[in-house]
């Protein structure tokens, strides 16, 4: 399941924004992940996971511009022609976007966006993006037929445990679409998939209809706006649904909150868990080493985000 020595993370600092992100770009070597957040205990590490067995390269796509909906409050979808990566995508896996001459020309570095969603038989990718930088301002503004440079599938993506038939994905706003089509493939392999939906408030949650359309899913809301996403509320309203309903798998992505609430509900009831962190990234392929996600000694590069996550295992400490 994991490769090399574990290496730990640093202290994870509670977020108080929770935009979605989940950077652990604290670059500071250090020997444990102490969990003095607000969600209980939660010491470990995380660690990489194994290559996967078949892994499809990544191509260079011209995409055209499907459409490119506003979904509501900052957020939007486009959806892609590319027919190669909407076939190899797997769960997890995130493609790096450059707008060509045809639209903003000034944009150099490629944004990272998760695959949201993919469709074999259209041949189409959808990204859901928070417009709020530059860059995806620019892209809220790209219509129907414009072309974009896409490359992907890129990264080391969520493992669908062979074990699980019940999977809990926890995510927060923009950080959910990494975790859609982890949730559909349980689905598809028979598993009853929770989804755990946070954002700041109902006109936020908009990946709400397409997890309550994934079969066999249960859909539970957490909102700031009433008080329902606080981990010591959250938690506890979890924890008796697990015991109801164990689950085998827990999978997170979009807030370190929730990552120490997730990692007290693995620990507690056996579940794995796996986390998909962020990081800034200029190649998304593995040539910059600018998105080390933590260092591991004095002197040494913590694993690349974009090449060996963005997906990680956490262990508990002593495992
Ligand atoms: C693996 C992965 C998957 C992601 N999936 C999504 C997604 O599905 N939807 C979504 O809205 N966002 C996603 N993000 C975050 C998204 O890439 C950034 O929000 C976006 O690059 C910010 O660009 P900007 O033009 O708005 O900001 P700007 O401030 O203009 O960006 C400046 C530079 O910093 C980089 N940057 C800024 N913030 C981030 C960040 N949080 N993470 C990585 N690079 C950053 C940009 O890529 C750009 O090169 C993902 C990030 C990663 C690493
Ligand atoms: S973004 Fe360039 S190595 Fe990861």
């Amino acid at each position: 399941m994991t490769a090399g020595g574990a290496p730990t993370v640093p202290d994870l600092p509670p977020d108080p924004t929770e935009t979605g992100a989940l950077p652990l770009d604290d670059g500071q070597a250090s020997a444990t992940w102490a969990g003095s957040g607000d969600a209980g205990p939660a010491d470990g590490s995380l660690v990489m996971l194994d290559a996967p067995a078949t892994g499809a390269r990544p191509s260079l796509t011209r995409a055209a511009v499907v459409s490119n909906d506003h979904l509501g409050d900052r957020y939007w979808r486009m959806r892609l022609l590319a027919p190669d990566i909407a076939r190899h995508t797997q769960p997890g896996q995130f493609v790096m976007l450059t707008v060509t001459p045809s639209g903003p020309s000034n944009w150099v570095l490629p944004r990272p966006m998760a695959v949201a969603d993919r469709d074999e038989m259209q041949e189409t990718i959808d990204v859901v993006y928070g417009a709020h930088g530059w860059g995806t301002r620019q892209m809220a503004a790209i219509g129907a037929r414009d072309e974009l440079t896409v490359v992907g599938p890129l990264g080391n993506g969520f493992r669908l445990e062979p074990t699980t038939r019940h999977l809990m994905v926890v995510g927060r706003g923009i950080g959910l679409c990494s975790l859609s089509l982890l949730a559909v493939a349980a689905s598809q392999r028979g598993a009853a998939v929770s989804a755990v939906l946070s954002a700041r408030h109902r006109e936020a949650n908009v990946l709400v209809p397409f997890f309550e359309a994934v079969p066999d899913s249960r859909v539970v809301t957490a909102l700031d706006s009433d008080g329902s996403s606080d981990p010591q509320v959250l938690g506890p309203e979890l924890r008796i649904l697990l015991e109801e309903t164990p689950a085998q798998q827990i999978a997170t992505c979009g807030s370190r909150r929730l990552l120490r609430m997730c990692s007290a509900l693995a620990e507690a009831t056996g579940a794995t868990l796996q986390v998909a962190v962020e990081a800034h990234m200029a190649c998304g392929m593995g040539y910059c080493h600018g998105c080390s996600a933590w260092v591991q000694g004095v002197d040494q590069e913590g694993p690349l985000v974009c090449r060996d996550g963005p997906v990680f295992a956490w262990l508990p400490a002593g495992r």
